[in-house]
Order: C-alpha cells, then sequence, then structure tokens
C-alpha cells in the first residue's frame, strides 16, 4: 500500500502559546516521526494576510513559529516543512481551483458568514462591508494547499472541518470537469486532544488574550501562571480538580502517576499558590531545554530561512510537475 500523506498548515499570525502547543504542536512533532506516514508541515503565510495588515506580525509570526517546530524537534529530514509563498505553485492552482468553485459554495462558509452577521447586527447597509476577495475565497486557497500534495489526511480543529469538506467538493468537481488527478481528502478531528484554558478560564486562544506563550521566559512564566484565575478557596479545603485550570494545564504535561498525585493533593486541600509554584515549576522544567534552542533559533534567522527553503525545494519536486499535469488537463499547455 502507498504511504498516507498527512498535511497541516499554520496560519503565522501570532505566537505560539501552550494551548497550540498541546492541541497542534506536540501531536504533530509526534507524527512527523512515523516511518509510515508522509507528513507535509507548512506556514500559512498567505493565510496569514487575510487576517493581518501588519507586516512586522507577519514576519515575526512566521520566524516564531518555524523555530517552534523546529526546536521541539520535527523531524525535518522525514517530513516536508515549508513556507506556503515559497511554493508559487500553491497560488497558481488556488487560480485555477477557483474555476471550478461555485460563488454559491464560498457563501456557505462560517467565517464569511460571521463577517456578514456582524454587519448585520450592526446595522450596516452593505452586508459585505470589511470582507475582502482573500477573505471570501479563504477556502480556495486552502484547498489548493491540501490537493496540490494529495493529501488523504488533514488533521484540524474542529472551526476547520468546513474548509476541508469544501477542498473535497472542490477536489471532486475538478476530477468530474477535467481529469482524475486530485485525491479526495478527509478532515482527522482528534476530540482527545486536550483543549486548554486561558488565564481567564475561558479557552486559551489569541483572540481572548488569554495565552500563556509556550516559549515564555522563565520569570514571565512564572508572572503568567500566577495570574490564572482560581476560586477563593483556602489552604487546606478540598479542591475539585474539574473545572481548575491549574489542574487542566498539569494534566497536559503531567505523567499519569503524577496526575493521581496532584488530584489526591487538591482533595487534601493544596493551596493555590503552592500549586502555582509547582506548575511553574513543573512546566519550566519541560520546557526548558526546547526554550533555549528557540531562541538560539530566533537569533539565527538566516538558519532558520535555510531550512524552510530546502523544505520548499523538497516540495517543489512534488508541486512542478503536478502543477504541469494540472495546467494541461485544463488546456493550459505548450502550442508546438
Ligand atoms: N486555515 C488553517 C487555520 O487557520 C490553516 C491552514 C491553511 C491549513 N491551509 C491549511 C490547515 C491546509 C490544514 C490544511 O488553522
Amino acid at each position: 500500500m502507498p504511504k498516507e500523506t498527512v498535511l497541516t498548515g499554520v496560519t503565522t499570525t501570532g505566537t505560539p502559546h501552550l494551548g497550540n502547543y498541546v492541541g497542534a504542536i506536540r501531536p504533530g512533532i509526534t507524527a512527523s516521526r512515523r516511518a509510515d506516514v508522509n507528513n507535509f508541515y507548512f506556514l500559512a503565510d498567505y493565510h496569514a494576510l487575510v487576517k493581518s495588515q501588519s507586516p512586522e506580525a507577519v514576519h515575526r509570526s512566521s520566524l516564531e513559529l518555524a523555530a517552534t517546530w523546529l526546536a521541539l524537534g520535527l523531524d525535518t529530514d522525514r517530513a516536508y516543512f515549508y513556507r506556503q509563498s515559497d511554493v508559487p505553485e500553491i497560488p497558481e492552482l488556488t487560480w485555477i481551483l477557483s474555476s471550478v468553485t461555485a460563488k454559491g459554495l464560498m457563501n456557505r462558509a462560517h467565517a464569511y458568514k460571521a463577517a456578514v452577521d456582524a454587519n448585520q447586527q450592526s446595522g450596516q447597509k452593505d452586508p459585505d462591508t470589511g470582507v475582502t476577495m482573500a477573505l471570501f475565497g479563504y477556502p480556495v486557497l486552502m484547498a489548493a494547499d491540501i490537493l496540490l500534495f494529495s493529501a488523504n489526511k488533514v488533521p484540524v480543529g474542529r472551526d476547520q472541518k468546513q474548509h476541508v469538506e469544501m477542498a473535497r467538493d472542490i477536489a471532486q468537481r475538478f476530477n468530474h470537469n477535467f481529469k482524475n488527478l486530485f485525491v479526495v481528502p478527509e478532515a482527522v478531528i482528534d476530540d482527545s486532544t486536550a483543549v486548554l484554558s486561558g488565564l481567564d478560564g475561558q479557552k486559551m486562544s489569541k483572540s481572548y488574550n488569554n495565552t500563556i506563550p509556550l516559549f515564555a521566559q522563565e520569570n514571565r512564566l512564572r508572572k503568567l501562571i500566577m495570574k490564572i484565575k482560581t476560586n477563593s478557596l483556602e489552604p487546606g479545603e478540598p479542591k475539585d480538580t474539574e473545572g481548575s485550570t491549574l489542574f487542566e494545564i498539569y494534566q497536559a504535561f503531567a505523567t499519569e502517576r503524577e496526575i493521581e498525585e496532584m488530584r489526591r493533593r487538591f482533595a487534601e486541600g493544596i493551596g493555590w499558590g503552592q500549586c502555582k509554584q509547582e506548575l511553574f515549576e513543573y512546566l519550566n522544567e519541560h520546557l526548558k531545554d526546547a526554550r533555549g534552542e528557540y531562541y538560539r533559533l530566533i537569533d539565527d534567522p538566516a538558519y532558520v530561512e535555510g531550512v524552510l527553503r530546502e523544505g520548499a525545494a523538497r516540495a517543489r519536486e512534488i508541486a512542478v510537475p503536478f502543477m504541469r499535469k494540472i495546467r494541461h488537463a485544463v488546456g493550459i499547455r505548450p502550442l508546438g
């Protein structure tokens, strides 16, 4: 049986936080070591332009994300690791796919509909106020990311499931209209990966401004952990692990035995201050080595650039010949 291809994209907005690590980065790194799978990881910097108009922020985030994956030991000999914008076949394919994508399909995209709803709620006359063509066509670019590398599986969060379904639709339409070139991809949603709460107890997310950056320096990490919301129970009073952000974060990192021990100490009434101190020490120990490597890479952007370029060159060994076939199928061919 041919190897299965798994593809993951990360939009280059923001600094990776503990929630990203537990939910996407850690499982991705583990998967990159599997020999029976062809893995593709890329930095979706064209997607970032949809959300961010700050060149500095997009640029910085690309470096931070690349350094994060490398510092945590992504196996770049095995996996393909590249930046979307280094593979010009992706935007090229986006255009061709646009020509088989029904506008009505895009009208149904959650992100677009949310923007229209917000306009209607706020009494805007034009429902499309503030909607760019890039926001509207976002799922087509994502379909190109996926279809260009014939991905069978695309691990995503729930919010991205619809986009993968749209990629399926688009692939099928192309295969039917022109030639059976595209693998019809499947979204993989892993409900067992932890979703972490942030400082305020809501889901940890950049948009809620409640994150703990994965590689926050030691002092900052301590300060942020001290800010995590708890309740007013005193030391000595038994505490519930359920609904405790401190416990939840600890649980995402600790071993079974350590988790059981902490559960017992909650029941015995560990003080919140003590608990925070221990969580800090535990996380700090766990992340220290990767953090050192991360800052070494951040200080050597030319090295990171080289790794990404090499990854793109490998990815293009696949993309360039495949794109030739795709162009040929739609009638864009040499004349003689
Ligand atoms: N849209 C995804 C997100 O915001 C990132 C992404 C871009 C992606 N292209 C992709 C994910 C292709 C999987 C496959 O999270």
